[in-house]
């Protein structure tokens, strides 16, 4: 079993099932808690939103949500990148081009992240990627398109229940195919959910805002529309 900061992965053939443990982290893994609750929240957000993307035409590594804590998911070959999608300006934008939170970008923006902490998950081109081999240039434009189509249709989701979806980071890895194919986690661990100035994600952690589950259970039981 493969151990991460905020998953278990046991693979079986050709799928595998992912462990979604209660521990919360930020800052590359400098802050770092356990929240009870947390894996099942986010585990059940994860494959409900899985779910809705399927049912919309995306490919997504889900199968099964197997309650509390665990998703049966396609084997994916993970490619190492975070994939951001943004809407609004906030976090690591402002830091590095400055502008206002909340901020609205003028049409979705896609960035691609080397997920490395001890390179602090540096900004990258696409031309770093083929350089550095971490995929092709082909595959980060199909991985452009699938994201911001991904996002688009999570901030519809979002929307149609109150909440505006301001960024999100996908993950993507190769099925047995070749295929590109959405992995990991959508939870509020990897999205920023606003209403009228009030945060339904991690940023509650981030910034020491109080207890953060509150806020996931809210996100939990609007994603509840979606069956599983
Ligand atoms: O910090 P930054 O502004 O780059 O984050 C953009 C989005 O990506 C946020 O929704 C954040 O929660 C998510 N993210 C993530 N994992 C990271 C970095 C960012 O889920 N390692």
């Amino acid at each position: 079993m493969r151990e991460g900061k905020t998953k278990k992965v046991e693979e079986f053939g050709s799928e595998v099932v992912l462990h979604f443990k209660d521990d919360i982290t930020a800052g590359d893994g400098a802050k770092h808690d356990v929240i009870k609750n947390k894996g099942s929240i986010c585990c059940e957000i994860t494959g409900r939103t899985m779910k809705y993307l399927e049912e919309k035409g995306i490919y997504t590594m889900f199968l099964e949500y197997l309650p509390p804590n665990k998703l049966r998911a396609r084997k994916l070959s993970m490619i190492p990148l975070e994939v951001i999608v943004r809407f609004k300006k906030a976090g690591s934008f402002i830091r590095r081009y400055g502008g206002n939170d909340g901020e609205d970008l003028p049409a979705p923006l896609v960035e691609f992240t080397y997920k490395n902490d001890e390179l602090h998950d540096p900004l990258m081109c696409v031309e770093h990627l083929e350089i550095l081999n971490i995929t092709t240039k082909k595959i980060a434009y199909v991985i452009m398109e699938e994201a911001r189509k991904t996002a688009t249709l999570l901030k519809e989701f979002f929307d149609q229940k109150g909440l505006e979806l301001w960024d999100i980071k996908f993950e993507y890895g190769l099925d047995e195919e070749g295929k590109v194919c959405l992995g990991d986690e959508i939870s509020p661990d990897t999205m920023r959910l606003r209403r009228s100035g009030q945060i339904f994600d991690k940023d509650v952690y981030r910034k020491d805002l109080g207890n953060p589950m509150e806020k996931y259970e809210a996100v939990l039981e609007l994603c509840r529309s979606i069956d599983l």
